[in-house]
């Protein structure tokens, strides 16, 4: 009932509509109305009620209420099933895992405007302040051997790519395996998790931080150097509805298309928005330190860098590219 209240009021934005007209729409009594008119306001919609001329929806609220995402996704799945949204929350990742484990359905999104606990890989946390980005964990349960996860994680990072260059024109690239960049900053990190036996997957849950409409000085003095956000990159502020439309979008096409035909065209797509392949790095966190030339990725979604002759394989850790390039 509350999703065709909000079709009626968005259907008369300028009107006031009285609770006697609504009530006549849709066969319940005023009080009905009333109480899911609250329930709405308390989910963050600007509703006037005016004594005697009605209710009125003031302003869309750029908030990713389920009712607006319903309204606007043109997925199959992704975000189809259930959303679990909250205002605050401590990792979307924990409240997925925690639906993943309980036996949520493959297609099950976790939003939440801002987080407390946000988690990043490598142990660090991912500054997740409230209404400025898009902080969001898919659940899948994909068919393929464990071995595979984590290229769901180079799968990620080529979807939201593609998203954020089709909605905002910004020309970002991927900083091997999984951070987004532009001009050398970051913009969006991207953290998969899984639960499998040994031959199966039970569940991967990816958690993906976009920094959005953060502003210059929102961010913490440590990261004011190495991240940015879509808004300050265009100047203006980004719907994070559309973005997470198209972003649910390209995931679900990448997704079925790795199913459907294997990894090797999602390989190619990372290649091509790539800002690491080619540049000289320095890897970290995988036992040694050593620096060498980014030459490609293997079909597992391995980094090979090739250091006084000879090709290191990098499956897991971090790299830093030493210098600063413009992204493809
Ligand atoms: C990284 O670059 O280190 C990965 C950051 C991942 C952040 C996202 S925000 C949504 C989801 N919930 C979390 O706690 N982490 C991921």
């Amino acid at each position: 009932m509350r999703t065709r209240i909000l079709e009626i009021l968005r259907n008369s934005p300028e009107e006031y509509l009285s609770g006697e007209e609504i009530s006549n729409q849709l066969s319940v009594s005023r009080t009905a109305i009333w109480k899911q008119m609250q329930t709405l306001k308390q989910a963050g919609y600007d509703i006037e009620a005016h004594p005697r001329r009605g209710y009125r929806l003031k302003n869309l609220p750029d908030l990713l209420l389920p009712y607006e995402i319903r309204d606007i996704v043109t997925t199959k799945k992704l975000g189809k099933v259930e959303i679990y949204y909250s205002a605050e929350i401590d990792s979307t990742n924990n409240e997925a895992k925690k639906q993943a484990n309980l036996g949520c359905p493959e297609g099950v999104i976790v939003l939440s405007e801002g987080q407390n606990g946000g988690r990043g890989r490598l142990s660090r946390n991912w500054f997740s302040p409230t209404g400025k980005g898009i902080y969001l964990s898919v659940v899948l349960r994909p068919p393929f051997n464990p071995y595979d996860a984590p290229k769901c994680t180079l799968l990620a990072a080529v979807a939201v790519t593609k998203a954020i260059r089709s909605i905002t024109g910004v020309e970002c690239g991927i900083k091997w395996p999984n951070d987004i960049l532009y001009q050398g900053k970051k913009i969006v990190g991207i953290l998969t998790e899984m639960s499998a036996e040994f031959d199966a997957i039970n569940h991967v849950v990816i958690g993906m931080g976009i920094n959005v409409n953060i502003k210059e000085q929102d961010f913490p003095a440590e990261l004011v150097d190495i991240a940015t956000s879509l808004s300050i990159i265009v100047g203006h502020d980004i719907s994070r509805l559309t973005l997470l439309n198209a972003i649910l979008v390209e995931l679900e096409q990448a997704y079925d298309c790795v199913i459907q035909q294997g990894f090797s065209e999602m390989l190619n797509e990372w290649r091509e928005l790539s800002v690491t392949l080619g540049e000289k790095v320095t890897v970290y966190g995988s036992g040694k330190e050593f620096s060498g030339k980014a030459v490609d990725i293997d079909n597992d979604g391995a980094l090979l860098v090739e250091t006084e002759g000879v090709l290191e394989r990098v499956l897991a850790g971090d790299v830093s590219i030493s210098r600063k390039y413009d992204c493809r």
